[in-house]
């Protein structure tokens, strides 16, 4: 994929499709365990552009292409279910190995048994980091796992995303293609026009954290990637300041404050066509525990959780949509030239790193 590709898959279709066929061996964000937590639960996402389903059977998380081998009628027609895997064209039944082990009149109109047929779903490789589920396809054997793939983040991600049963989850379809609606997320110069607020951080009050191909916004000067990976791994992790990790491509996980009390926003971005993408939110109280969070539990909680959950999620989607706004209005002049070269500062540094990381993870692919 050249340059011209690179600034065409905003706008154009085919350069939209190369770019994410370049991407899919690339680990990447596709839902939560904590939403199969029954044996048969699935999901459907989308992993590099193609419709995808991830289940669960018992302890095993699988992933499968969302398409039948037979015909390719797509196996999952809603976004989430319960249920084994048959499809709604002719009913063939698959199991956990992937493989057809019902065809209805086999014998008779294929003149073989099932197993002898040997057709298949596509299986997707799958890896876990706490919570997170991850996904890639036609990886190379020596591909890195996604624990390296994750550089020194993992032992963060698995505990800030120990998510409870009770979940908020909310989101929506953006006009707008995925790379703007990342990139708002990884700019801190947009706060005051976008948002009305004053920024909520001044040059001296943050840091940015680089590994591997993400990135992290940090407040604060006390702590570095290595030792809140340290204190996460040994339990004793506290929330003090707003942080954010853009893990590359499309998963940012962020920690806040509302009251005093710490909340983490895991976010999706899908791209599904080049002026299309969906926005998808996990939101949930911070397992982590403060002073502040054992007074509150014991006198107010139960009155005070619901208000507070329904103001965060409010006060987060807020500020989505005015992103996503300021994205759609992005998008709107994307077609003319030069719109992808643009003059980045300090607090866009890491606009300018994620467009490093595109950059190498579409021409590196295989
Ligand atoms: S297309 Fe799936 S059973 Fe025929
Ligand atoms: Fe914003």
């Amino acid at each position: 994929m050249d340059d011209r590709d690179r600034g065409d898959s905003l706008i154009d279709d085919r350069a939209f499709r190369r770019e994410q066929e370049a991407l899919r061996s690339t680990w990447t964000f596709l839902g939560l365990t904590v939403d199969l937590p029954r044996d048969h639960d699935w999901f459907r996402t989308s992993l590099a552009g193609r419709s995808v389903f991830v289940q669960r059977f018992g302890e095993q998380i699988l992933g499968f292409e969302n398409i039948c081998p037979h015909r390719f009628f797509p196996l999952r027609t809603a976004d989430k279910g319960n249920g084994q895997i048959i499809c709604g064209f002719h009913h063939w039944h698959f199991d956990r190995r992937d493989d057809a082990v019902g065809i209805p009149n086999c014998r008779e109109v294929f003149d073989l048994t099932p197993r002898e047929m040997k057709a298949r779903l596509r299986p997707i490789e799958i890896a876990m980091c706490g919570t997170l589920i991850f996904g890639r396809l036609d990886a190379a054997p020596d591909a890195e796992s996604l624990e390296g793939f994750l550089a020194g983040s993992a032992d963060i991600l698995a505990a800030f995303s120990r998510a409870p049963v009770k979940v908020q989850r909310f989101g929506r379809t953006v006009e707008a293609n995925w790379r703007l609606m990342i990139q708002i997320t990884l700019d801190d110069y947009h706060v005051p026009a976008v948002h009305q607020l004053r920024s909520h951080i001044g040059a001296a009050d943050y840091r940015y954290w680089r590994f591997g191909p993400h990135s992290a916004m940090a407040e604060g000067h006390t702590d570095t990637l290595p030792s809140t990976a340290e204190d996460c791994a040994a339990g004793r992790y506290r929330p003090t300041r707003y942080r954010i990790f853009n893990i590359f491509p499309t998963l940012a996980v962020s920690l806040f404050s509302a009251s005093h009390y710490w909340y983490i926003d895991i976010q999706q971005f899908i791209p599904l066509a080049p002026a299309r993408s969906q926005w998808r939110h996990w939101v949930f109280p911070a397992p982590f525990q403060t002073a502040r969070k054992k007074f509150v539990r014991s006198l107010t909680r139960p009155l005070v959780d619901p208000i507070r959950d329904r103001i965060v999620r409010r006060t987060v989607e807020r500020i989505g949509n005015e992103d996503h706004l300021a994205c759609e209005r992005l998008q709107q002049v994307a077609h003319q030239p030069d719109h992808w070269q643009p003059i980045l500062g300090r607090q866009e540094e890491r606009v300018a790193w994620f467009t490093e990381a595109y950059a190498k993870a579409v021409s590196d692919a295989p």
